[in-house]
């Protein structure tokens, strides 16, 4: 599904909305809900709206589709992105925060944020919610172009060199990520929109395009402005 919105705000909003929903009626169904959501510049929007909305926080398990290495305190850390966006004036309990610890050595911090999803979800679980956004080139997580990791079909995260940022990360992989019940992917420029179209296009291989793995039937696309989506449907 295509949700388009004028602007930044009115998408992210819309996909706060669709988030909580999913959320609440997952606390309904199973008492708990499992949200993963991603980092950069566009989710900040979502997050403060999200923050707001009427959901119960001790209820929801907060995870991240991935995360640079870098400290906690880093301004490029997707944790510090969502403590000061959504954890914190939200209150989600500080135990229901599960952050892959980008301090510590990738391989480490990877196996350690497995053992942590693989406890609290169980080994056939899956996220209730996941959140993902698009890169210009067309990653998503930190699957990047040319990363064989994209066609992996097991595993649950990995430690990745992304050398397009000269930068270690760990990314949740594809398998966690299109197996979630509900999956939406916010993205919001212009400049993204040849990535959107290559992401839609069953055409375009996933190495090529590792937002491929997000084009399920059942996947919420909130993108703005209008004009960043052709119908080619
Ligand atoms: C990250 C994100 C990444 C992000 C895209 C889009 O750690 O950077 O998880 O996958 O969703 O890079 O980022 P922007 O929102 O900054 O354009």
């Amino acid at each position: 599904m295509i949700r388009l919105a004028p602007t930044a705000q009115e998408s992210a909003h819309a996909c706060a909305a669709a988030i909580s929903g999913w959320l609440n009626r997952a606390i309904v169904s199973r008492g708990k809900a499992f949200l993963a959501v991603s980092g950069g510049a566009t989710p900040r929007l979502m997050f403060e709206s999200l923050a707001a909305m009427r959901v119960n926080w001790r209820r929801v398990h907060l995870f991240f589709v991935d995360e640079r290495c870098v400290p906690p305190t880093d301004e490029q850390s997707n944790y510090r992105l969502a403590l000061g966006h959504l954890i914190a004036p939200a209150g989600i309990p500080e135990a229901n925060v599960h952050r892959i610890r980008g301090e510590d050595d990738p391989a480490g911090a990877a196996h350690a944020y497995a053992a942590e999803i693989l406890s609290l979800l169980g080994p056939t679980g899956s996220f209730d919610v996941v959140q993902c956004g698009v890169g210009d080139d067309g990653h998503t997580a930190s699957l990047f172009p040319g990363d064989p990791l994209v066609l992996s079909r097991a595993g649950i995260c990995a430690p990745v060199w992304v050398s397009q940022k000269n930068q270690h990360r760990v990314t949740l992989l594809p398998t966690p990520i299109s197996g979630a019940r509900h999956l939406c992917v916010l993205v919001h420029g212009e400049q993204k929109r040849s990535a959107v179209r290559r992401a839609l296009s069953p055409a375009i291989e996933p190495i090529e395009t590792p937002a491929r793995i997000l084009d399920r039937s059942s996947t919420v696309w909130f993108l703005s402005p209008p004009d960043i989506y052709e119908d080619s449907r």
